[in-house]
């Protein structure tokens, strides 16, 4: 079984309906599976614990997570342009793992969400390929063969998935959107399993 790990971090809910779009895609793949992971916020004080295990929503991603998959899905929310703190945070841990290259030459596929069309979806992604890059993972993006990389008028990028969500954080996910989270998602696991042919 080609399991990857669809690890995302999310506050008000749209990096995590995206990330559920990327696992169909993954699961559409015969011999793939998703294993769907969150990171816990960063919390300026650390006098609340958060619960070993989430009251909601996807497990707490381990380092072995990361070490058992075979390939990596990460979605964060857009934090002025940049990729938030949490997940940040969460890689800034796998030192051991750099060290060990545990990572080397697993794709890797990245997806974010924005209040504004133009607020950093881009410069979000890529900043998101940055770490990944150093762990020797192989960035998978969106050709344009894919006709929603085209015509979207909202998200969607050849740098990864992305979202619209305008200043309310509430609006849907387009059509086109949403065909391109689970492309995203197909296209990672199809490429983890040529390589691990
Ligand atoms: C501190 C902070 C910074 C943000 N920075 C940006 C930004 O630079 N550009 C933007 O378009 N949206 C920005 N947002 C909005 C979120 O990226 C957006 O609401 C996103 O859809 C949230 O995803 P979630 O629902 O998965 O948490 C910011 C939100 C917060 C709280």
């Amino acid at each position: 079984m080609t399991e990857i790990l669809v690890l995302y971090y999310s506050v008000g809910g749209s990096v995590r309906e995206m990330a559920h779009l990327v696992a169909r895609g993954v699961n559409q793949v015969a011999g793939a599976s998703a294993r769907l992971r969150t990171v816990p916020p960063v919390a300026p004080r650390t006098q609340v614990a958060e619960p070993p295990v989430p009251d909601e929503g996807a497990p707490y991603a381990e380092l072995a997570d990361l070490e058992q998959c075979a390939g990596l899905a990460l979605g964060s929310p857009t934090r002025f342009g940049n990729m938030a703190a949490a997940p940040k945070y969460f890689l800034d841990g796998t030192g051991a793992l750099w060290a060990k290259g545990s990572l080397v030459g697993k794709p890797a596929a990245v997806f974010t969400s924005t209040a504004s069309l133009h607020g950093g979806q881009e410069t979000t992604l890529t900043s998101m390929m940055l770490p990944l890059l150093h762990h020797g993972m192989l960035i998978v993006g969106l050709p344009y063969t894919l006709a929603e990389v085209n015509h979207t008028a909202s998200g969607g990028t050849p740098y990864g998935a992305s979202h619209w969500a305008g200043s309310a954080d509430d609006k849907p996910l387009t059509d086109d959107e949403r065909a391109l989270c689970i492309a995203l998602g197909k296209r990672l696991a199809e490429t983890a399993s040529k390589l691990s042919r």
